[in-house]
């Protein structure tokens, strides 16, 4: 990791381009959830204590590089000022007088970084653009890390070019889940579908010692070694694939971990009639929503194994009572271990952070992370183009 950090720069009197990602949950003009605005805040303060002007380029929502009102930024500003404890100027248009009219100790907003058509393109003028209008750029938005933009990739290599305090913490537990784990390392992967999860499953094959693979995607797995899952969410047309990776991973010493026993019900509601029955004995007409009690127990006992978890998609219908007991169950005892020092926990992407949240047990893991798809790339062990630009300016 060959990054600086805003440890590195000196930031006294300067304007410190600052790309964050407080892409967040709006409902009726207001933030729904703030844990994207609240993880950047060490950033901000640590470039104000330092004497730097911190300018946030954000995007919002996928405008497409035009300008869409109901897509501006300014509907956080509440949530980040109120998180701040401070007031936010906000800059609709004409960036450089705005910055201009930024005093020390100001924060400074900008419009919708996706309103823009250079963006999206990581057009270089565009980029060239935003270079000229700071002194220092500072990336904290791992989350958007995977796209390569004007405002995560190429303005890294046009300024003096740091990590932020967020980022570095995303890159340091990401590094220690899969980087150099401490060894046996247990990684979780559920979720509905395996066709999307083909390249993450088969780099982890290559890096984990066991792989416990829950969630709609492990039904098809278990079909694909000819059992029935009745009208189970399943993607027979993946049984050869699912087939592939198995192979792969007895090749590679991965132990993949599949239910043994299922929690069924005739339909996918809240408090549906249900039963818990062997893998193999699923009724034809028998929906399987989640891992039995068994099989959680296999799951905690390679857990308990283990030195390292990495946790990516929920084990069963974690949405709706009581399908989400394996998930529950399972993240708890992760976050026990990890509190009691047998365990380093790292999660995210996409339903993780809310499934972990509603388990109780996010605040429990050594590292959450904020992020969806860009978790999701990194352990597919793609490089991620934020990141990369930011080792490459270092
Ligand atoms: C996210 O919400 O995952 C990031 O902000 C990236 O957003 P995008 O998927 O619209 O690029
Ligand atoms: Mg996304």
């Amino acid at each position: 990791m060959s990054w600086k950090t805003l440890d590195d720069m000196d930031l006294a009197g300067k304007t410190v381009l600052t790309r964050v990602d407080i892409n967040v949950p709006v409902q009726d003009g207001r933030v729904t959830d703030d844990t994207r605005i609240t993880r950047i805040l060490p950033t901000i303060r640590d470039i104000l204590a330092k004497g730097g002007k911190p300018v946030l380029i954000a995007h919002f929502d996928r405008p497409k590089g035009k300008v869409v009102p109901d897509m501006s930024l300014k509907v956080t500003l509440p949530a980040l000022e109120a998180a701040l404890g401070q007031r936010v100027r906000f800059a609709a248009e004409d960036f450089a007088a705005a910055i201009a009219a930024t005093e020390p100790g100001e924060v400074l907003l900008l419009e919708n970084i996706r309103f823009f058509p250079g963006e999206e393109k990581n057009d270089a003028a565009f980029a060239a653009e935003l270079a000229a209008l700071g002194d220092i750029y500072c990336n904290d938005a791992f989350s958007a890390a995977h796209r390569a933009h004007a405002s995560t990739e190429a303005v890294a290599h046009l300024l003096p070019a740091c990590a932020g305090r967020l980022m570095e913490a995303e890159l340091r537990a990401l590094e220690a889940a899969l980087g150099n784990p401490a060894r046996p390392v247990v990684a979780v992967v559920g979720g509905a579908k395996v066709s999307t999860k083909l390249d993450l499953l088969s780099n982890l094959i290559d890096k984990v010692d066991s792989l416990v693979i829950g969630g709609g995607m492990a039904n098809t797995f278990l079909a694909a070694q000819g059992i029935g899952v009745g009208k189970s969410l399943c993607e027979h047309d993946l049984a050869d694939t699912a087939r592939a990776i198995m192979a792969k991973a007895e090749g590679a010493g991965c132990e993949i971990i599949l239910p043994g026993d299922v929690v069924v019900a005739d339909r996918f509601a809240a408090g549906a009639d249900h039963e818990t029955v062997a893998a193999g004995a699923v009724p034809e007409g028998g929906m399987i929503l989640d891992a039995g009690p068994e099989t959680v127990a296999r799951i905690v006992a390679a857990f308990e194994a283990a030195r390292t978890l990495i946790w990516n998609g929920p084990l069963g219908a974690f949405e709706i009572a009581p399908f989400d007991a394996a998930t529950v169950a399972a993240a708890r005892a992760a976050a026990d271990l990890t509190e009691a020092g047998r365990l380093v926990s790292v999660a995210g992407g996409g339903d993780t952070v809310s499934a972990l949240n509603h388990a109780g047990a996010a605040d429990r893991f050594t590292y959450v992370s904020t992020a969806g798809g860009a978790f999701l790339e990194w352990m597919e062990g793609k490089t991620l183009p934020g990141v990369a630009a930011l080792e490459r300016a270092g």
